[in-house]
């Protein structure tokens, strides 16, 4: 359960990209910022407007809405414009956007479309450094900011299902060291989260979904993590108490990423094969 808020956020001002519907992972991070007193900018691709609810979002937590397609430069460009005639500058942005057109469709690694496979690495990946281009070139991030972007596992073990994901997944961890390296001169962090499989529209395009939830959920100690704890530990990673962590992959995974097997998977295996 989400603990009450305690103003860890407060005064801070920043963009959250890719809350869809309430069960996107960047819907409770959006609520836990609120809580936290934090206010921002929710920004979504425009085919969202359709398929999504984020004016309800806005309603509910202060919040203006610009679309912007974050592989559009012009869009992007025009979101941090509005961003800093709103507040001078920004003190975080969160990364919570990615799609996998290859995965979408079932067409295997091995017989990859190229044009999904490119347009996969330049939604999933490369608008993370985009976004940050386009804040650098207004001027936009306050020193201290914070830049977080959500990943998975699978950027750095293969999952067979993730397939072209896991691909887009390690770009984006080596844009977060990448960019945090020159981010440093200018006082700004960013970092990682490789969060627990959680059942939102993108995850439940991918195939095999429920038994990629379902291993992990058997292996990790703590079990897998919710969005509603992802968004706590968000919370954490955007204040001032973690002002000297940059250029990580953070777990949040439930321990998960650390194991190898537990009694629980042993116990289910040894069913299957008896
Ligand atoms: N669900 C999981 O199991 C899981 C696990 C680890 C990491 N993640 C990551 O968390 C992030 C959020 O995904 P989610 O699971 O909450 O699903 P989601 O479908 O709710 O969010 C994905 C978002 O990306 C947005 N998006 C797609 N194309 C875009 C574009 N061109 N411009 C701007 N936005 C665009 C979508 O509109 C959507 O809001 C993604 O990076 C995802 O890979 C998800």
């Amino acid at each position: 359960m989400a603990s009450p808020g305690n103003g860890l956020l407060k005064g801070k001002k920043g963009i959250i990209f890719g809350a869809l519907n309430e069960s996107s992972i960047a819907w409770s991070i959006a609520e836990a910022v609120h809580r936290e007193g934090g206010s921002f900018i929710l920004s979504n691709a425009p085919v969202a407007r359709r398929l999504g609810s984020l004016d309800a979002l806005a309603e509910k937590t202060g919040a203006r809405v610009v679309w912007a397609d974050a592989t559009n430069g012009d869009d992007l460009s025009a979101l941090i414009s509005e961003a800093k005639e709103a507040w001078g500058g920004i003190d975080f942005m969160v990364h919570s956007i990615g799609m996998g057109l290859n995965v979408r469709k079932n067409v295997e690694y091995e017989e990859l479309n190229y044009e999904w496979y490119k347009k996969t690495l330049d939604i999933s990946a490369i608008s993370l450094h985009r976004s940050i281009q386009a804040c650098l070139a207004q001027d936009a991030l306050r020193s201290g900011a914070s830049i977080l972007a959500l990943s998975y596992i699978g950027a750095q073990r293969t999952f067979s299902k993730y397939s072209e994901m896991g691909d887009a997944k390690a770009l984006l961890e080596s844009i977060v060291r990448s960019f945090g390296y020159r981010l440093g001169k200018h006082g700004v962090r960013i970092n990682a989260v490789s969060q627990s499989p959680t059942r939102t529209t993108a995850g439940s395009g991918i195939a095999g979904f429920d038994a990629m939830f379902e291993f992990a959920d058997r292996i990790a100690p703590l079990g897998n993590a919710d969005a509603a704890s992802c968004a706590d530990y968000c919370v954490s990673l955007l204040s001032d108490l973690t002002r000297m962590v940059t250029m990580q992959t953070l777990f949040h995974d439930g321990g998960f990423s650390t194991m190898g097997i537990s009694d629980a998977l042993i116990a289910d295996l040894s069913d299957a094969l008896t």
